[in-house]
């Protein structure tokens, strides 16, 4: 037989087997990646090695799917999940099908993730960040498998990343670019099935070099809500509602603006402040306003009197709006700062060689030179913060904690005090103050009083009530003159006081 005869049997053989055992190809998950998680929506991100359609089931029991959403025809598809209800759990099931051999498929496990949380119950977060390995490759540090892993297990709400995620370059293709965030999304897979994963950019992600920013813009899902640059630099800075707390992430790397915040995000930030009625604001970025290892940054170099003015002037605006905690990375370490009552958390110790521990300066609370993530545990009147190391060992623990005023009546109300009293149509009420926060109340002032159906209130405002103390009550006699045939009335009052950071709080 010749060798051509031989080649041809073999094919054929070949081809037989295959017949036989079906076709061995199959379908790989490059990434799925709940994102724009609100009360009833949210994003679901599915990536495959190759193009695909994509169907998701999901309903709001365990196994049960009431609803589906699909997606043909692309490597990564973009899925909305809608009709969902606020404060709930979401299940999910994934089926990716080969667009090219619609009989090879793979279908996931099913998932899970909670929708926003509704104010008043309570939810956990992460936050980590310089996570990027620590030259040009796709493949990212082992200590960030190990903090995302352990990010999965504390089963957060929501991650935040402060930026630099990849090692970015000015040469890379927009297919280099991306094949380092697949490399990201490898390790990050495991959390963001269940829990959405926001990023602040960092100056690793270069982007200002056009494929860069392509591959950033491209590879992420996150809200667009920042007014004029939403065309341009949309997914950049934005903010988003949990439960009691406000979340901004702001850009330190919009093209020549790099390691400051101006110009349009300056004008939307203090936009935003303004707009929201959060008790919590919590802001993250990628370069820290008070850590100094980046010497030659706007914010630090105090030769740049620009640099400078734009540090105090967002300082000023963060103070202004009662923001909480600022997280930040950029610097390869842990570091808290804090000035004029705001948290600076730098939590830069993702991956990325950790550049030891940082001497305190003015200012610095503690400082650590270790592989970490935050844990927070927000509640309506608390933040209970946890630096954990990459071991699972706690660095340092703090907590923020407001005040919470609630004025009722007591028992046995209203009554007249005396008939001196009830010939002058002065009524007595007597009130029960509660402080039902976490933290004490201080200067506690009651600014005035006020009353409908031309009842009048006679006792005189302000009234100094010092300190109550959280878990504490105390009582206030207020008396009114009712006039005569009124037979009920709606009485209002406005309280301050201030909390152990100084910010003054309004009841109304
Ligand atoms: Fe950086």
């Amino acid at each position: 037989m010749c060798l051509r005869g031989v080649l041809v049997i073999l094919v054929f053989v070949a081809a037989l087997m295959l017949a036989v055992a079906g076709p061995a190809l199959g379908v790989t998950t490059r990434n799925v990646a709940v994102s724009k998680v609100t009360g009833t929506s949210a994003v679901l991100v599915v990536k495959s090695d190759v193009t695909s359609n994509v169907i998701v089931e999901y309903g709001q029991v365990s196994g049960i799917y009431t609803a589906t959403a699909a997606g043909n025809g692309a490597a990564r598809h973009e899925l909305s999940l809608v009709g969902l209800s606020p404060s709930s759990t979401v299940y999910y099931r994934v089926t990716i099908i080969d667009a090219a051999a619609p009989s090879t498929s793979v279908t996931l496990p099913e998932k899970s993730f909670h929708t926003a949380r509704a104010p008043g119950e309570g939810f956990s977060f992460a936050v980590a960040g310089d996570n990027r390995p620590a030259g040009d490759t796709t493949v990212q540090p082992a200590i960030w498998g190990t903090i995302v892993a352990q990010m999965t297990a504390e089963n957060v709400d929501l991650a935040l990343d402060v930026g630099d995620i990849i090692y970015g370059t000015g040469s890379d293709t927009l297919a280099q670019n991306a094949a380092k965030y697949e490399g990201l999304f490898a390790v990050t897979t495991g959390l963001t099935y269940s829990t959405p994963y926001y990023v602040a950019a960092g100056n690793h992600e270069r982007l200002n070099y056009a494929n860069s920013r392509a591959g950033y813009e491209q590879e992420f899902t996150f809200p667009v809500n920042n007014g004029t640059d939403g065309a341009t630099y949309g997914e950049h800075y934005y903010s988003f509602d949990n439960g009691d707390t406000h979340f901004i992430a702001l850009s330190t790397e919009i093209p020549g603006q790099e390691g400051m915040i101006t110009g349009n995000q300056k004008t939307w930030l203090q936009a935003d402040l303004a707009a929201t009625d959060k008790p919590w604001i919590i802001v993250f970025m990628h370069r820290p306003l008070f850590s100094g290892a980046h010497t030659g940054d706007p914010w630090v170099n105090t030769g740049n009197l620009a640099g400078q003015q734009n540090k105090a002037d967002i300082h000023a605006l963060l103070l202004q709006y009662g923001v909480d905690i600022v997280f930040e990375g950029h610097d390869h370490y842990y570091l808290r700062h804090e000035q004029d009552g705001i948290q600076y958390v730098v939590t830069g110790g993702g991956g990325a060689p950790i550049s030891g521990t940082p001497a305190l300066g003015p200012g610095d609370v503690f400082a650590a030179g270790s592989y970490e993530h935050v844990k927070v545990d927000e509640t309506a009147t608390s933040l209970a913060v946890s630096v954990i190391d990459n071991t699972g060992a706690t660095l340092e623990s703090f907590s923020l904690t407001v005040p919470d005023l609630w004025m009722s009546l007591s028992p046995g109300n209203p009554y007249w005090g005396s008939y001196a009293d009830y010939q002058a149509r002065a009524l007595s009420v007597e009130y029960t103050i509660a402080n039902n926060g976490s933290g004490d109340a201080f200067d506690f002032q009651l600014l005035s009083f006020g009353a409908t159906n031309q009842v009048e209130p006679l006792t005189a405002t302000p009234i100094s009530m010092g300190t109550l103390a959280a878990g504490s009550a105390t009582n206030l006699q207020v008396t009114y003159r009712i006039p005569l045939g009124i037979l009920s009335f709606m009485a209002t009052s406005r309280a301050s006081c201030t909390d152990d950071r100084g910010y003054v709080h309004v009841y109304s």
